[in-house]
């Protein structure tokens, strides 16, 4: 399968910003400005603010997507969301393993792992996230921690399933930093995940998974890191949170 057969997919994180109006707003400003991209487009954003932006998405060609969800269907989990909970919502893709929730929230690689499959179990479409540290760069343990990070977040997960499985490869030491790894080596880790990919199943279901780069993309380095052979779409945060900024992304993606 050539590079050409894969959708891309520009998905904005909008992380823990804009209330239900804002939401609203942002979403029918940014319908017509993406109604005719030639890749998928989706906005993940806060639990409250689900099923707004499911109202102001609908007609258009927006998916609305979360940004976590707990690994049990229900229970005594106080502060989580389940899967089952996100679909009865009518929400079709999920986050899973972002860096935030690794630093700040105790996520691992196992709990990544266990929260991808009830996102695939539930019918979902998943967005894993992948990527070294400063410190992990420095030290040239970068490739040594996508394999681990990759290795344990697809643990048991089917090759059958992988089509509803992106990695977004995110370095953590670019996001929201205004820092973004040049295209080259964006490139020298996506074309790793794939390679692993290849490693875990086979060289089909590696040829047609997506691979996305994370950290400070916008509309201006947005055209190079997307023509790389290996990059297949963005997860966007800063730059998703304005209409123009991210449809030029969506833009640069048609191309
Ligand atoms: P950023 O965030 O684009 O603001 O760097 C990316 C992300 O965290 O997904």
């Amino acid at each position: 399968m050539d590079r050409s057969k894969r959708t891309p997919v520009i998905a904005g994180n909008w992380k823990m910003n804009k209330s239900r109006t804002g939401t609203k707003l942002l979403i029918r400003e940014l319908a017509p400005l993406v109604s005719n991209a030639r890749c998928n487009v989706a906005v993940c954003v806060p639990f409250t603010d689900l099923d707004a932006a499911m109202d102001a998405a609908r007609g258009s060609n927006i998916i609305v997507g979360a940004q976590n969800c707990h690994w049990a269907d229900n229970g005594a989990f106080t502060g989580e969301v389940s899967a089952s909970m996100l679909t009865e919502t009518g929400i079709s893709l999920c986050v899973v393993g972002h860096s935030e929730r690794r630093q700040y929230f105790g996520e691992t690689d196992e709990t990544v792992n266990q929260r991808l499959k009830a996102v695939l179990g539930a019918g979902m479409a998943c967005i894993v996230c992948v990527g070294e540290t400063l410190d992990e760069r420095v030290m040239d343990k970068t490739l040594g921690v996508l394999r681990r990070q990759v290795t344990a977040a697809l643990k048991d997960i089917p090759a059958e399933e992988m089509n509803r499985v992106i990695i977004a490869y995110e370095p953590v030491w670019a996001i929201g930093t205004g820092k973004t790894a040049t295209a080259q080596d964006a490139q020298e880790a996506c074309k790793f995940i794939r390679f692993l990919i290849g490693e875990l199943y086979d060289a089909k279901t590696a040829e047609a998974a997506r691979i996305q780069y994370g950290g400070s993309m916008n509309a201006k380095n947005a055209a190079e890191l997307l023509e790389q052979p290996d990059i297949d779409g963005g997860l966007i945060g800063g730059a998703s949170l304005k209409a123009r900024e991210f449809s030029a992304i969506v833009g640069a993606a048609s191309k």
